[in-house]
């Protein structure tokens, strides 16, 4: 790898000598792009994909990793399923986790920031749901871990769906739900928990993947699957240090960074969980996949477009102006991770008088 750089650099000296050099040293040279010494030059050809680029990308996997205590049986989906639609776990009646994440729109509700219960507003973009199972936190501050975690949040917050834990408890009894956490919790001494609706839910989050991207093709070696403007997009992202950040299967979703660009909006960001300093400001470094259609962008929702997010991207992280074909090109490649979404239907809830008073319900957490 070494020798066939420093070979052709050497050869520059004289037009003549490289044309030749060229000539005999073609072959290492479509090694070279192979290895990542000249990844644009590689995608041309219609060679492999770079190891340059599959060192910082891997196609998003098919399917979530399932957490061993929580299952994706059938009726633990479907239950999340329903419950992911059920208006009944906010206070008014009127908002579900898809008023925010509408499955049908990306997993996003397209505002700068939420509104949720007494129409109130949040301070932060609803990020989506889709491939959130592959996401190393939960937040724009990273403060859940897991999914399951994660889904006990809205239904709590005063600015989102606004109830306590046995209010939600006790609404889906009332509504006829037990049955159906009965089926989707068979060992469970209690069934309908708040601990369950959030396992639940989350068991559903899992199949919210949208894998198939024009990206993961070309990942997979399918050099056609990205267009000329997309792979000099590509190199673009690469060359110009945003792959430093947004890398791995899901462009980013992992580890946290400055972002100071927001400051004015007073959101301290991941200080607000560590407690640190050092981490004022600093944000989860967010995924990229599906990017283009989960606009306003970052997480005030104060970049409209994606042009207008790659931008800052570019002052802000790398201290860098792209000039306008610049910003095309890096636009034009992250639409490339736009995958393919599954079709969600509508549940149909339950809407059944509650059966008569179960010693199988519980409030609270439960044990
Ligand atoms: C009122 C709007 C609203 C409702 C209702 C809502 N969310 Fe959210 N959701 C948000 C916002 C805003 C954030 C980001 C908050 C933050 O980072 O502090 C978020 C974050 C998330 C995340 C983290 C994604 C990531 O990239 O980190 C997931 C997953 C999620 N919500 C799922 C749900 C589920 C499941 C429900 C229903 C139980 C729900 N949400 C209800 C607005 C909402
Ligand atoms: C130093 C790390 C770092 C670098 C380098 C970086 N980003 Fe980011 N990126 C982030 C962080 C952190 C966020 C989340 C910001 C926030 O809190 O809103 C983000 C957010 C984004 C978003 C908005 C995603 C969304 O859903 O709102 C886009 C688009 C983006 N970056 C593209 C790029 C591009 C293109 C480059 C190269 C020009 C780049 N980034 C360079 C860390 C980085």
């Amino acid at each position: 790898m070494m020798m066939s750089f420093s070979l052709l650099s050497g050869s520059s000296s004289a037009a003549a000598r490289t044309r030749l050099a060229a000539l005999i040293f073609l072959p290492l040279v479509l090694i070279g792009g192979a290895l990542g010494l000249s990844a644009c030059q590689g995608g041309e050809e219609g060679s492999e994909v770079s190891d340059r680029v599959s060192a910082l990308f891997e196609p998003l996997p098919e399917e979530a990793p399932v957490p061993e205590d929580n299952p994706m049986t059938e009726a633990r989906v479907d239950l999340g399923h329903k419950l992911y639609f059920e208006p009944k776990l906010s206070r008014s009646g009127t908002i579900s986790c898809n008023t925010c994440h509408v499955v049908g729109a990306a997993g996003v509700d397209h505002r700068a920031v939420a509104i949720g219960e007494g129409a109130r507003e949040g301070r932060r973009n609803s990020p989506t749901v889709y491939n959130a199972a592959f996401l190393e936190s939960q937040f724009w501050d990273g403060r859940a871990a897991t999914l399951e975690e994660q889904a006990k949040g809205p239904i709590q917050a005063h600015v989102e769906m606004d109830l306590t834990k046995e209010e939600a408890v006790s609404r889906l009894r009332e509504t006829g739900y037990l049955p159906l956490f009965k089926k989707a919790f068979p060992k469970a001494d209690t069934a309908l928990m708040f601990d369950h609706i959030a396992d639940a839910i989350a068991a559903f989050e899992r199949t919210l993947m949208t894998p198939g991207a024009p990206f993961d093709r070309y990942l997979e070696g399918n050099e056609a699957a990205l267009s000329t403007k997309q792979k000099a997009g590509l190199e673009l992202f690469m060359n110009s240090g945003c792959a430093g950040c947004h890398r791995g299967p899901m462009l980013g979703g992992q580890g946290y960074a400055n972002f100071s660009h927001a400051k004015g909006d007073g959101d301290v960001g991941r200080a607000e969980v560590t407690g640190d300093e050092a981490d004022r400001y600093s944000f989860r470094i967010a995924s990229l996949r599906n990017v283009e259609k989960t606009y306003p962008y970052f997480h005030d929702g104060s970049a409209k477009t994606l042009r207008e997010a790659v931008s800052v991207m570019g002052e802000s992280q790398l201290g860098r102006t792209f000039n306008e074909k610049e910003v095309e090109r890096l636009v034009a490649f992250l639409e490339s991770l736009t995958g393919e979404f599954p079709s969600v239907p509508y549940p149909k809830l339950p809407r059944r008088p509650a059966s008569s008073p179960d010693a199988d319900v519980a409030s609270g957490a439960g044990p």
